[in-house]
């Protein structure tokens, strides 16, 4: 018998609304040094130790003295810009000829192109007895070839912002901004800043256009933004230079908003803000979707106190207001002032990521009541932290469905092993209680494989009755400035270029379709396990975490049949040593033992079911920054969390520990208490994955199917309830790769799809799906 695909053309059977979009976080380098075209680093000389350790006012400048002149260098705060931009610098010209400083930019250096325009500007002013000075602007190499010059005046004491236009003559990978006085005398500057004319849709203070570009060519239905834990991790005070983000301080000229350290190590200088966000959402066709901190740090454990916490409630009410109230009202006429008379049309808010913790659900009720009153129209989003199940992630969906939130922000990254046994994970989360928002997600890695395996995990996103928004995440990051990898897109200043996850990702945009269709398969139901389903058995090894300690008591059991084996006492040393202690090859088995830890700040790993060093389970008991009780699992040598709970070791604290192993269930118990339970589910494959949707637009059927098969699959695709005959198939398909093939800067587009077309009559046609393969077909009539 061969297979069948049968389409329903006349079965909605689910609205997929906005269901793929972005998600944007400024991490990587994705803002700064990235999306946000500004081309020098550290132009308002406020890079900080604070920021980073090896930060300081100077960073990414360079003193020139040509023709043996003499300047002296001075970051000073007398006499600000404003406020909120307090250092800037003095130069103090010695001897005349040529003397001032360079801009190195991000990466290697300014990349600039020949015949391009860049727009030049900053404040500037003399001091001391000088009254004028002349600045020479120039974009040169280390060679001091020049490609592009102008000559400003600055005139009087006061600040006053100069603005000038240079023409590059050249192409130049490592180019430098390098600003020179003519004359002896003493100067000051502030706010250096170069952009390319040429931004993404000609925005000022815009965008890179090519990774605007890549973006856009998506047709992303959402953006996520700004963050990340980037949203969460700082202090409470808004005036702190680490404070967690708050969306106002991000507002309005660029010399005037604050600089703030970024939990990724490095400076944001906020240039591309809140404003620019909803812009560019604009400019893409993307719902803005804003992610709020809801008064609570869960990194620090900070928490405003209730009866602060209104101006954090109303930072949400007005962020509101500010996207689509009328220029009458207060935040609606500043967003006018802003240049932007017409709403912005918000739709979703979040409020927390991933804060899971007592404290942020006490907090959370606060602001759902406040925004659900003044604007019952807006959808609100809850959060269940970093995990895909576990004490957090239950607790956030209980807070969601106590307050009614709309939706639930879910984070997972996993291994792509974790997803192929995981694929049915959304098929019985009930549709009538909050949605499902899988705001970040990956598997790790940027090969062709991961991108095949997130392939097949989105055709059941697209079914699952429950979810109604996803996206990939992190979505940006500069080769030159990792925090996180895999991530969607890489760049430098020169180049970017899309991953085989991207590729994906674009596809289901491209074709996410308006409805999900009724589809039936027959004969294709075959599933192929990838691993032998028998229970977690293997060595037991115990291991410290950066700690001293004991673990002493030692025993396994075998509940069924009465059998128990004693161990040594171990002592715990620093350098995280594994301590085997047995192989165990029972279905049913109890680990038992007492521990303490002397010193050190986190706690231990004790592992299981452990069959070589890549294929292990493990329980983290005080794991990440002695923050969590953990579950992982490593299969082939890739990580997955399969159950979190919040937890800290404390010095000196006895623990009874037990951990039980009953086939491929687990349970982990501290003190008597339950802590973790979780099933480690083994990977398998479907014969295929597939799913059809229906475009308005068009009156196109959409059909994806992902092959994880290495064989070919034949199957007659048929489609009831047209009016009329088939006429072609337009066909986006990637196939022909190997599994561990990636792109990268030579190769951009080594792995991503290729197009045809082929003519049909009547309503139906067959198709081989290639082995390893995603194809989307575009099913007209
Ligand atoms: O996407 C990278 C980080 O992972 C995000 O900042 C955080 O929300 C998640 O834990």
């Amino acid at each position: 018998m061969s297979a069948e695909i049968t389409i329903y053309r006349n079965e909605k059977i689910k609205k997929l609304g906005d269901l793929y979009g972005l998600f944007f976080e400024d991490i990587n380098h994705a803002a700064d040094g990235g999306l946000y075209a500004e081309m020098i680093q550290n132009r308002s000389f406020e890079f900080d130790p604070v920021d980073r350790k090896d930060y300081h006012s100077l960073t990414a400048w360079e003193k020139v003295e040509e023709n043996s002149s003499k300047i002296i260098l001075q970051v000073n705060e007398e006499h600000p810009l404003n406020p909120m931009n307090r250092h800037y610098l003095s130069m103090h010209v010695e001897k005349s000829g040529l003397a001032g400083i360079r801009n190195l930019g991000f990466n290697q250096g300014i990349v600039i192109r020949k015949d391009a325009e860049y727009s030049f500007s900053l404040f500037a002013r003399t001091e001391g007895i000088s009254s004028t000075g002349t600045l020479i602007i120039r974009l040169e190499d280390d060679m001091h070839t020049i490609f592009a010059e102008r000559v400003l005046t600055i005139d009087g004491t006061e600040w006053r912002k100069y603005h000038t236009e240079l023409n590059s003559n050249s192409d130049c990978s490592e180019a430098r901004l390098v600003l020179l006085w003519k004359e002896e005398g003493e100067y000051a500057i502030d706010m250096v800043s170069l952009f390319p004319k040429d931004t993404y849709k000609g925005r000022e203070n815009g965008l890179r256009k090519d990774i605007a570009t890549l973006l856009a060519d998506m047709k992303p239905k959402f953006m996520r933004f700004p963050g990340g834990c980037l949203v969460h991790d700082g202090t409470l005070c808004d005036t702190d230079r680490t404070s967690v983000y708050r969306w106002k301080r991000t507002l309005g000229s660029i010399e005037e908003r604050v600089t703030w350290r970024s939990n990724w190590n490095y400076n944001q200088t906020l240039g591309l803000g809140y404003y620019e966000y909803f812009c560019f959402c604009e400019d893409i066709g993307a719902e803005p979707l804003p992610v709020l901190p809801g008064g609570f740090n869960p990194h620090k454990e900070y928490a405003v106190p209730l009866d602060q916490l209104q101006p954090w409630v109303d930072d949400a009410l007005d962020l509101i207001e500010f996207a689509n109230g009328d220029v009458t009202t207060k935040w609606g006429a500043k967003r006018a002032e802003l240049g932007h008379k017409e709403p912005f049309g918000l739709k979703y808010i979040g409020i927390g990521n991933e804060e899971i913790g007592e404290a942020f659900y006490e907090r959370y009720p606060y602001f759902h009541k406040a925004i659900r009153e003044k604007y019952p129209e807006i959808k609100i989003i809850n959060t269940s932290g970093p995990f895909v199940s576990g004490e957090g992630y239950e607790t956030g969906w209980k807070s969601a469905r106590k307050y009614g939130s709309d939706l639930v922000d879910e984070h997972y990254y996993q291994s792509p092993e974790w997803f192929l046994a995981n694929m049915h994970h959304y098929d019985d989360y009930d549709s009538a209680g909050p949605k499902v928002f899988l705001g970040e997600y990956a598997s790790w890695g940027n090969t062709y494989y991961n991108a095949l395996v997130e392939a097949a995990y989105m055709t059941h996103l697209e079914k699952a009755p429950a979810v109604e928004l996803a996206c990939y995440a992190p979505m940006l990051c500069n080769v030159d400035y990792v925090n996180w990898k895999p991530d969607m897109i890489w760049f430098n200043q020169k180049q970017v270029y899309g991953t085989p996850n991207y590729y994906v990702q674009k596809l289901f945009m491209n074709h996410q379709g308006n409805d999900l269709l009724r589809t039936e398969r027959k004969d294709m139901d075959e599933t192929v396990s990838l691993m032998d389903n028998k229970p977690i058995t293997g060595k037991v090894i115990l291991a410290g975490n950066d700690i001293t300690g004991t673990a002493w008591d030692i025993v396994i059991t075998n509940p069924d049949t009465g059998e128990q084996k004693s161990y040594d006492e171990i002592q715990i040393q620093e350098d995280n040593k594994r301590n085997f202690i047995d192989t165990i090859e029972w279905n049913h088995y109890i680990i038992e033992m007492k521990f303490i830890r002397h010193t050190g700040r986190k706690g231990m790993n004790l592992y299981f079911g452990e069959t070589d060093e890549k294929n292990s389970a493990r329980w983290e008991f005080g794991g990440w920054d002695n923050f969590d009780s953990i579950i992982t699992t490593t299969i082939n040598g890739r990580n997955s969390c399969i159950s979190h709970r919040i937890f800290k070791v404390e010095t000196e604290k006895e623990y009874q520990i037990c951990l039980e192993i009953e086939n491929r269930k687990i349970r982990a118990y501290t003190n008597g208490e339950l802590y973790n339970e979780t099933e480690f589910r083994l990977p398998e494959l479907e014969e295929l994955y597939i799913t059809s949707s229906y475009e308005e637009e068009s009156g196109d059927t959409i059909l994806k199917a992902v092959n994880l098969m290495g064989e070919d699959k034949k199957a007659g695709i048929k489609i009831e309830g047209l009016k009329d005959e088939l006429k072609k198939v337009h066909v986006y398909e990637m196939a022909g790769f190997p599994l561990d093939a990636e792109n990268s800067f030579d190769h951009p587009t080594a792995v991503a799809p290729k197009e045809r077309e082929f003519e049909v009559h009547g309503t139906s046609f067959d198709y081989v799906f290639p082995g390893h393969s995603v194809t989307v077909l575009r099913i007209m009539n």
